[in-house]
């Protein structure tokens, strides 16, 4: 019998690439949405909420695998948790596979400002602790800044008549890039902690900022600022960025290109 892999997240922008290539692989795909959806394209998606618990029991029934991508700003440990009970309350023992972001173990987030500033990191870092005391089989992939994500950012900055950028430097992958090697290893043996996932180059969010305004033809003066806290000085010393493991092949000027071409 086909595997069967359930998708949290998987109607989100890395999970709508991730889901394909699961098919294409020959595996029973399950999506979990907080909507109801109607079966398509050969997958089947089950309603529930990692906020509430509803629904969870039904989608982890009988999963081989769980490809954990949901997640939002704040509250990824909650919702790692709630997924995890609702797999041990079922008696299931399946690979859990979760993606997190590199810096998550490296940036403190301590004081106050740092929660208002940081929470996302501290989040993943919380998630990252519940898959790995999870007691179940377990792989953890932390990947850098996605294309899309930066994308949204420098076009919504970029409607400002004047753009603020952090002091911060950011090291953008191709969304679908993180996705084909998401699959690889939910097909695979569980692993722990794998080597992270980084893009080829690495960019100041000033950069990042002025390519999309060139690109688009707006005439708009970038400044940086610095970000407040302890947590936001670690960031912008590198805790974000993942030299070391530059896989990532397509750049941030091609996704860019690509992007306004579609437009
Ligand atoms: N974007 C980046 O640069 C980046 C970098 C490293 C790691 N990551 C991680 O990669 C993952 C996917 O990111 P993304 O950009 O694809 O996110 P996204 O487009 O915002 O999608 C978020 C997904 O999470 C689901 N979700 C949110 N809250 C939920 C809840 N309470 N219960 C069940 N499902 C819930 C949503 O499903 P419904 O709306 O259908 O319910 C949606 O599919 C996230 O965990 C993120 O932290 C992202």
């Amino acid at each position: 019998m086909a595997k069967t892999v359930l998708v949290t997240g998987g109607t989100g922008t890395l999970g709508k690439l991730v889901t394909p290539l699961l098919r294409e692989a020959g595996v029973t795909v399950r999506v979990l949405s907080r909507t109801a959806r109607e079966a398509s394209d050969g997958i089947e998606y089950v309603a529930g909420n990692l906020q509430t618990g509803e629904g969870i029991a039904a989608a982890v029934a009988g999963a081989d695998t769980v490809l954990h991508l949901a997640g939002t700003q704040k509250g990824d440990g909650e919702k790692a948790r709630t997924l995890v009970d609702a797999i041990e309350a079922a008696g299931e023992f399946p690979h859990l596979v979760f993606i997190s972001v590199v810096g998550a173990e490296r940036v403190p987030v301590e004081s106050a400002i740092d929660r208002q500033t940081m929470a996302y990191m501290a989040s993943k870092r919380d998630a990252e602790l519940v898959v790995e005391n999870s007691g179940l089989p377990w792989t953890t992939l932390r990947a850098t800044q996605f294309h899309d994500l930066l994308f949204t950012m420098v076009s919504a900055m970029g409607k400002l008549p004047l753009v603020p950028a952090f002091d911060f430097r950011f090291q953008p992958i191709e969304t679908a890039e993180v996705a084909a090697r998401l699959v690889e290893l939910t097909l695979g043996e569980p692993a722990g902690y794998v080597a992270e996932i980084g893009g080829p180059k690495i960019y100041t969010m000033k950069e990042l900022e002025r390519s999309y305004l060139d690109a688009t033809g707006r005439r708009r003066a970038v400044f940086t600022l610095k970000a407040p806290g302890k947590a936001s000085r670690v960031y912008a010393a590198g805790a974000n960025l993942t030299p070391d493991h530059a896989v990532g092949e397509r750049t941030w000027e091609e996704f860019l290109a690509a992007k306004l071409a579609a437009a």
